[in-house]
């Protein structure tokens, strides 16, 4: 972990989204991977580099609460206290932690190796009670896991892999109502293939893909959606809205579903930024294609 910042760092990240609309999300979280947290000096270069208010990139900064403005410890546990974790006893498991650290939920070890934080729902129900540490996820955590959890966590070592990519998986979705695939594997995101829909904002109608590894927000689309707007989503064979009937824990705006193969399905919500999302597997299949 890097405890002092480097401008070179910051410019590089920056420079790697190449001026993009919609990347200051991204560019914070490369910022905050590399850090642990976002130094204000860094913040102040993002705002120059990109020609955004500092005002705004704080905005967001302080808006989502995976962004830290203080430095966190090495490792990251964050214990899922959502709804389907919390009726499997996840506030034991919390408490383990907390007992096992010497810190509460929000604070960081003396040593700085480790930062506590609950999380409402990490969008993986069925595996619950969920933690993760550093990006890797725990589950069907129990209280008595907690010290051979951080053992393996300061080890390197994952319980549940989801990956080759260590963090994230893929998913290979098609549309709820006429069931056709929706991934184009002319359109690759980091190797996988991506999700096409059509999408409707403000008067405005164009094609939309997203990138299918489950948590990761970027997309491309054929025109700039402004963070905030809430975007109705459609099947390009079948035209259906892709509404799921469920509004937003979050902000109340619509959430979209899409079948995922294998089984099960993963909902986010349909406003630009907003960062809620669901999965729930049948039988929890994955696939990377
Ligand atoms: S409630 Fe814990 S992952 Fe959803």
């Amino acid at each position: 972990m890097k405890t002092r910042m480097n401008p070179e760092d910051i410019f590089r990240i920056v420079d790697k989204y190449d001026g993009r609309h919609g990347a200051i999300i991204s560019i914070l979280e490369d910022i905050q991977a590399e850090y642990h947290f976002l130094p204000r000096e860094a913040l102040k270069i993002v705002a120059s580099r990109t020609g955004r208010s500092l005002v705004d990139i704080c905005a967001l900064a302080t808006f989502y609460r995976s962004f830290s403005l203080e430095p966190r410890g090495r490792h990251m546990v964050s214990v899922c206290m959502g709804t389907a974790c919390h009726v499997r006893k996840s506030p034991d498991v919390l408490k383990d932690f907390e007992q096992h650290l010497g810190v509460r939920a929000g604070e960081t070890t003396g040593d700085k190796e480790f930062s506590l934080s609950t999380v409402n729902c990490l969008g993986a129900c069925a595996l619950g009670p969920v933690t993760v540490i550093d990006g890797e996820y725990y589950r069907n955590v129990k209280k008595g896991d907690v010290a051979s959890i951080l053992e393996h966590a300061c080890r390197a070592e994952n319980i549940l892999k989801m990956t080759d990519d260590e963090r994230i998986f893929a998913v290979s979705v098609s549309c709820p109502n006429c069931n056709r695939s929706l991934m184009t594997h002319e359109h690759l995101m980091d190797g996988y293939p991506m999700v096409r829909v059509t999408a409707s904002f403000r008067r405005k109608h164009g094609w939309v893909r997203l990138s299918s590894l489950y948590g990761d927000y970027r997309i491309e689309s054929e025109y700039d959606i402004p963070r905030g707007a809430v975007v109705h989503f459609f099947c390009p064979s079948c035209h259906a809205e892709l509404r799921s009937g469920r509004l937003c824990a979050d902000c109340d705006a619509p959430m979209i579903v899409l079948l995922v193969r294998g089984g099960g399905t993963v909902q986010f919500c349909s406003r630009r930024g907003c960062k809620e999302h669901m999965l729930d597997l049948v039988g929890e299949e994955t696939t990377g294609s």
